[in-house]
């Protein structure tokens, strides 16, 4: 694959600025969207890959929520539950639309982003993917995780959960989601109901993250420790995430000992 990232990147911006940019929505995912190309690039690099690879890495992350803008266009939200599915949908735009071709000429990678694209946000990727596949479907996962982290710090989260601050400050963690993050995996949506256990979510995707670069950039870019920073005027959640604080940093502190500098 030869790609020609000016092209891309001009093609991006020429397809989003049919959206309104002054929407602080839409302003959030053209950032979000450069922001996961880098991350992309950036652990793509640590695995090592070549430069082939890597630019097909920077390439997911640039097109992984193309489908974001239709979203908001139709429904006005980006709950897909209460929407549709906005990783088909950034699928659709690029594959069923045919848009793919605005960024790439050659189709031959078109299977392995569809793929990635397409699986971005699900809970698990499907079996059965070649191991080559699945390395894409995994950078593209951890980047878009690593950049929630930072959209969740840097968006009130009144917006976010739709709540009042006042609701949010008295909110308290629900013990089955307290036993999730403790047991060191991602929170399953359906045991949320609180705006606390949604901030508990958030910061146990980072179990989830797959490659030790990815571990790394969570750790130094310190929106994991500020989401945990949780403001609250409720003693015992202040407790709490107190103490998932102190219990993430010693995870990460030992998950990084142990793990080498490229694998996988
Ligand atoms: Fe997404």
């Amino acid at each position: 694959m030869k790609l020609d990232r000016d092209r891309a990147r001009r093609a991006f911006a020429a397809y989003a600025a049919n959206y309104n940019a002054g929407d602080a929505k839409v302003a959030l995912k053209i950032s979000h969207t450069y922001r996961v190309a880098a991350l992309c690039e950036r652990i793509a690099r640590s695995l090592p890959l070549e430069e082939p690879e890597v630019d097909l890495a920077w390439l997911c992350g640039l097109l992984h929520d193309i489908g974001r803008f239709e979203q908001l266009r139709r429904y006005g939200t980006f709950n897909d539950a209460e929407s549709i599915d906005h990783a088909a949908c950034s699928a659709e735009v690029l594959f069923g639309e045919g848009h793919i071709r605005d960024y790439l000429d050659e189709p031959d990678e078109d299977a392995v982003l569809e793929t990635a694209i397409r699986w971005h946000s699900a809970y698990r990727i499907p079996e059965g993917l070649s191991a080559r596949t699945q390395r894409f479907c995994h950078i593209l996962r951890d980047a878009d995780k690593i950049d929630i982290l930072r959209v969740n710090v840097e968006v009130p989260l009144e917006d976010i959960y739709n709540v009042s601050t006042e609701a949010l400050r008295r909110s308290a963690v629900t013990p089955a989601v307290l036993e999730s993050f403790y047991a060191r995996h991602c929170v399953l949506r359906t045991l949320k109901r609180t705006p606390a256990d949604n901030v508990v979510g958030h910061a146990s995707l980072v179990y989830e993250l797959v490659y030790p670069e990815s571990l790394r950039i969570a750790a130094e870019q310190g929106w994991l420790w500020k989401l945990l920073d949780f403001h609250t005027e409720n003693a015992e959640t202040a407790a709490v995430f107190a103490a998932m604080r102190q219990s993430m940093r010693d995870w990460l502190d030992a998950t990084l000992q142990d793990s080498p500098k490229g694998v996988q």
